[in-house]
């Protein structure tokens, strides 16, 4: 569009007004949250098939990870055997999530593909915002200079209690990483910040209930993505 201002001397001056469109314009960006034990990987999984059935180029991402830089950060990040600030660690992921978004999110977008992020800003903004006690705004600050203010066409939040959370992950029996060594109080702080995080954006953060099978878990993340399909 174009704009014909005067300047003092009355000469006109044609100025475009360029209307600037999302970021990532032609693909989605869906990330998966909640605690760990929730079932976000399992949906991920089916949720990519099911999109790539409907003939959507589907890309699946996990955080911290994805990308090179990122993996090895996520080792770090998650080592039992680190001493890591609760600073420290919101950084750690900041960092993780900066090298993701430039290497592969941005990218991948701008192709028109189908991101399934299995987390996002979300968990930094429920583990070390609300878990660790930094604030959630402070760590929404921090990730908005990770991030260039990337933020996801949707979020499905997968809601368990903690006792079914714990029971899943203890199933698995893989050794807790540094952060799933936690106790009680972080867990509840994490889990009510999430459900804050979701009361505060309705429309982008939809609550899964995620007690049910995947197959029910599934049916509900296609409904509250139904409007994107
Ligand atoms: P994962 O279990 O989903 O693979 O994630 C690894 C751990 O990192 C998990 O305990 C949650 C934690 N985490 C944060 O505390 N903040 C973050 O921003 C992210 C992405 C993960």
């Amino acid at each position: 569009m174009a704009a014909a201002l005067r300047c003092r001397s009355n000469t006109p001056i044609m100025v475009s007004i360029v209307s600037y469109p999302p970021m990532h314009a032609a693909g989605r960006l869906i990330t998966i949250e909640g605690v760990d034990g929730a079932g976000k990987t399992t949906l991920a999984e089916a949720l990519a098939s099911e999109l790539a059935a409907r003939g959507r180029a589907v890309r699946l991402l996990r955080e911290p990870g994805g990308v090179r830089a990122s993996e090895v950060i996520r080792a770090l990040v998650t080592d039992a055997a680190l001493t890591v600030g609760a600073r420290t660690e919101a950084l750690l992921y900041a960092a993780a999530r900066a090298q993701l978004v430039q290497e592969a999110l941005t990218p991948a977008l701008a192709r028109g593909e189908w991101v399934l992020l299995d987390r996002f800003v979300d968990s930094s903004l429920a583990y070390q915002g609300g878990g660790r006690e930094l604030g959630i705004e402070a760590v929404r600050e921090l990730n908005r200079f990770a991030t260039g203010g990337l933020t996801p066409d949707r979020t499905l939040l997968l809601a368990l209690d903690r006792a079914s959370a714990q029971a899943r992950a203890d199933a698995r029996g893989q050794t807790p990483d540094r952060l799933e060594r936690e106790g009680a109080a972080f867990f509840a702080r994490t889990g009510d910040a999430y459900l804050q995080l979701a009361a505060a954006e309705p429309q982008r953060i939809r609550v899964l209930d995620a007690g049910q099978g995947p197959e029910q878990v599934l049916a509900q993340a296609l409904v509250a993505l139904a409007d994107l399909l």
